[in-house]
């Protein structure tokens, strides 16, 4: 099954790297999300001091993600692979250590509880079939097949999506299929996006957002 393949052979390109990650000090993360980067706005300013986010202004949640996903973003972002006028000028001036402290504090704040933002409910099984078992006739991957049971995520490598919001979850899909984001590794992501229809990205962002999320392995 190649669906499952693509996880194992990612994984275990990763193992083999060897990669010792440095250690984020969480309670220097908070001066981070307070103070922000020196130059842009405090962290806390869009995604809450408790890392909830908001779902009417796209702002993503960070609570209780994979620590070390939530550091390769930033240093995304930094490099150009994920383009973000609004997000890029609040973190351009952290030091690789502060990456790793606010990582380290947003990583370990308890996951809020997830809100059902659509009571419609053809729409919601048309998430959930996608997000479960894909749609096969379009080569669209289950989302649970990379990003691991009920989506919870998997590793640093696929992100938690349960609970997070949907908007976001929509703009990020969208963003791929732009090219705005393209930090995927194997271009992962941007093959799955852009297969899908407008339709499909709702549907999928809808369900995805209303289901309860657990914080990432390590993230405590
Ligand atoms: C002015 C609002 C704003 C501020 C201030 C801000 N962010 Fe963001 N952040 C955003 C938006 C909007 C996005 C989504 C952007 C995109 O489409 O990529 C985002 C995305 C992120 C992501 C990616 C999350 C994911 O799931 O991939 C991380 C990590 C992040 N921000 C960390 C921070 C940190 C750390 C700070 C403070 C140093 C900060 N942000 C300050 C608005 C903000
Ligand atoms: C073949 C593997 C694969 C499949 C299948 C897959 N994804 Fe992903 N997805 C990834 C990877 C890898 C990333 C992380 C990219 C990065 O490093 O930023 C990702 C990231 C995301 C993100 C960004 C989360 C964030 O916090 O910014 C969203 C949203 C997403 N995927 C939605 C989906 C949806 C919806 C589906 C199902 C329709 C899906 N994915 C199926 C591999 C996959």
């Amino acid at each position: 099954m190649w669906k499952s393949n693509w996880r194992l052979t990612l994984a275990g390109a990763l193992l083999a790297s060897g990669v010792v990650q440095a250690q984020g000090v969480a309670a220097d993360g908070q001066k981070v999300v307070m103070q922000g980067d020196g130059s842009g706005a405090p962290c806390l300013a869009c995604h809450g001091l408790d890392g909830a986010g908001n779902n009417a202004a796209g702002f993503p949640r960070l609570a209780g993600l994979n620590v070390d996903y939530l550091a390769k973003q930033i240093r995304d972002y930094n490099a150009g692979l994920r383009v973000s006028p609004i997000m890029q000028p609040n973190v351009d001036n952290l030091s690789e250590q502060q990456i790793l402290d606010v990582a380290a504090y947003y990583a370990q704040q308890p996951v809020p509880a997830a809100a059902t933002v659509s009571d419609d409910a053809e729409l919601l099984a048309l998430g959930e079939k996608l997000a479960t078992r894909g749609d096969w006739n379009h080569y669209i991957p289950a989302c649970e097949s990379c990003h691991g049971p009920d989506s919870q995520g998997v590793s640093a490598t696929f992100p938690g999506l349960a609970g997070q919001h949907p908007n976001y979850i929509k703009q990020q899909l969208n963003a791929w299929r732009s090219g705005q984001r393209h930090n995927d590794p194997n271009q992962l992501m941007t093959g799955v996006a852009e297969r899908l229809t407008e339709q499909q990205v709702e549907a999928v962002s809808m369900y995805l957002g209303a289901q309860p999320a657990v914080a990432a392995e390590g993230g405590q």
